[in-house]
């Protein structure tokens, strides 16, 4: 793990975009992207970048289920306002928050990986240590899958939504060994209320019960930090 501390969300949005500048100068051709507020300054850096993704692909790691591409809660409506709609991708996936059949659909996403490997994976990370929606308890051989979110997770998502009732219970989410299939991952953490879950993903043992801490397995991944992320570390 190489960890990389800024002084703030731009600075890092600053280092993230030049490690994906370079992996795209070099061949990649998929991105894994992640919502959240966390990587909202790399799209802006994106958008108002020269670079050109009408050759590439993107896939991203999760969904809310129960909510349509038109809701504007969406993981699809975020990506589609923060990224896609400035600048295009050849194609992008992101799991169907109505499927019918998740089991099915979790199993075509996982073609969908297997067919365009994920060069460079962007991904934040929850209070609790998740990564995409995997919340701890989650088993490492883990592909495409449902999962319950749990309580902190939904009170902490809860600030996007009017009321905390209206965050949805389930979402599709890439599992955690399609993450580390991708060859080169960025993950990046700001603010206080990260600061717990960067020091045992860094430094603590690799545990399920803190999702990220499998990162210390993987060759290539930068951690990239602001002071108060960084302060138990
Ligand atoms: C959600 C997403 C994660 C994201 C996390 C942190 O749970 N599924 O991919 O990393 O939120 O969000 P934020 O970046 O807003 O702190």
């Amino acid at each position: 793990m190489k960890i990389i501390k800024v002084a703030d969300q731009i600075e890092g949005a600053q280092v993230a975009f030049d490690i994906l500048k370079e992996k795209i100068e070099n061949g990649a051709k998929t991105l894994g992207l992640a919502t959240g507020s966390t990587p909202i300054e790399l799209y802006n850096k994106m958008v108002a970048s020269d670079l050109d993704f009408s050759d590439m692909r993107s896939v991203n790691l999760d969904e809310y289920v129960g909510l349509s591409k038109e809701n504007s809660q969406s993981y699809y409506q975020f990506m589609k306002e923060h990224l896609f709609d400035k600048k295009p991708f050849k194609e992008s996936f992101l799991p169907d928050g109505m499927a019918t059949d998740i089991e099915s659909h979790t199993k075509e996403y996982d073609a969908i990986l297997e067919k365009y490997p994920v060069d460079l994976q962007i991904l934040g990370i929850g209070n609790n240590g998740h990564i995409g929606f995997n919340e701890p308890g989650t088993a490492f051989n883990t592909q495409t899958h449902l999962v319950d979110l749990q309580e902190n997770t939904i009170k902490a998502n809860a600030r996007f939504f009017e009321n905390e009732s209206d965050v949805p219970r389930q979402a599709i989410s890439m599992g955690i060994a399609s993450i580390l299939k991708a060859k080169t991952i960025i993950l990046m953490a700001y603010g206080q209320a990260k600061a717990d879950a960067i020091a045992k993903t860094v430094n603590g043992p690799v545990t399920k019960d803190v999702p990220a801490s499998v990162l210390q397995n993987h060759p290539e991944v930068y951690i990239i930090v602001d002071e108060e992320a960084a302060s138990e570390l």
